[in-house]
């Protein structure tokens, strides 16, 4: 039988979320597309293994730069859904796949590198400002080409953010508490963000809409995480409070891109900008627009934690 489902080709998939977005993507039928850079000399064993991985997979990997437009427009052909999940540096990059979709004119769904906060709806410290204006350029971009999208805003990914914020693996008996500790945040398992995208990419209610990923079980505090953490260790952690002035200030004296780091903390965790809007009647919301899929509660991801703690993977915030 003919496979109905899209075809995805997915720009950034040999990183972080996108690895996540590539396994959900073959996970959910969809025939699946890499475009990768070639592997070369220079290439680390750790993604080497990744290519041949998907390979294994049967994900159909392209090798190619982002400014081979040619080859890029040929490949577009062959897919109806483009996600982007491309790293910070290479955001405007994304403005050379915009101009790619659109000359191949087929394209059904462009996800462009979101994956993070609405940035939409909010104003973070300078440092922070900066990353987000960029993704805006690209969102603004993608509507005046008439591009079909959807605009992804997972939230936290959870894994990345227990693993820094807890530091499960290193066993500390201390833990950083940046601000009051009470402003609420939303940490979404990375294989949830996965399935919700890829369930968001033929679904024609999320067609030119944002999404949002704010499961209800899934909003907590910092106070909260750590509490939480302690019960399920039956350890008690010594709390280290970083003020908010002392955020505040590195934002402004940390050379670029070391400020932008301590600006994400401070939107996500201090300022509380994650949950600062309400959502409306007319939002979308992940959690509701799929009721039948079974999202990872942060409780339940913390008991994964205990048992097996995912690879911590923010060297960027170091
Ligand atoms: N919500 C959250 O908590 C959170 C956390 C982190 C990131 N994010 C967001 O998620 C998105 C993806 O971030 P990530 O951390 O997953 O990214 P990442 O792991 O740093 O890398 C993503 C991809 O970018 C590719 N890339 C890097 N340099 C490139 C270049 N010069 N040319 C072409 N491709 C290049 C990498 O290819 P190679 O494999 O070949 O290097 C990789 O496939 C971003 O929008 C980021 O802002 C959100």
């Amino acid at each position: 039988m003919e496979n109905k489902l899209s075809k995805i080709l997915i720009f950034g998939g040999t990183g972080y979320i996108g690895k996540f977005l590539v396994k959900a993507s073959v996970l959910l039928g969809h025939k699946t597309y890499v475009y990768a850079r070639p592997i070369t000399s220079l290439t680390p064993p750790s993604k080497i293994h990744i290519h041949r991985d998907f390979q294994s997979m049967g994900v159909n990997v392209v090798h190619g730069e982002l400014d081979e437009h040619d080859k890029i427009v040929a490949l577009l052909g062959q897919v109806d859904v483009v996600i982007s999940a491309l790293a910070y540096p290479q955001v405007l990059d994304q403005l050379k796949i915009i101009d790619a979709i659109k000359v191949a004119g087929n394209i059904k769904r462009f996800f462009p590198s979101d994956f993070g906060i609405e940035e939409d709806r909010v104003t973070p410290l300078p440092p922070f400002e900066a990353v987000l204006e960029k993704k805006r350029t690209i969102r603004r971009a993608t509507e005046a080409a008439g591009i079909p999208f959807t605009f992804v805003s997972a939230n936290c990914f959870g894994s990345y953010f227990i693993n820094y914020l807890l530091r499960p693996r290193e066993q500390r008996h201390n833990v950083d508490v940046y601000g009051s500790g009470e402003a609420k945040a939303v940490l979404n398992y990375e294989e949830d963000i996965a399935i919700y995208t890829i369930k968001a990419a033929d679904d024609p209610r999320t067609l030119n809409r944002v999404v949002i990923y704010r499961p209800e079980k899934n909003i907590i505090s910092q106070f909260e995480l750590i509490s939480l953490w302690e019960k399920k260790t039956g350890q008690s952690l010594n709390k280290v409070h970083i003020s908010e002035k002392h955020i505040v200030e590195l934002s402004k004296t940390l050379p670029h891109p070391r400020n932008i780091p301590v600006a994400i903390l401070h939107s996500l965790f201090v300022k509380g900008d994650l949950m600062s809007y309400e959502l409306e009647k007319d939002d979308l919301e992940v959690s509701k627009l799929y009721p039948d899929f079974e999202y990872t509660t942060l409780d339940r991801l913390l008991d994964i934690f205990l048992v097996n703690p995912p690879e911590p993977a923010f060297a960027a915030f170091e």
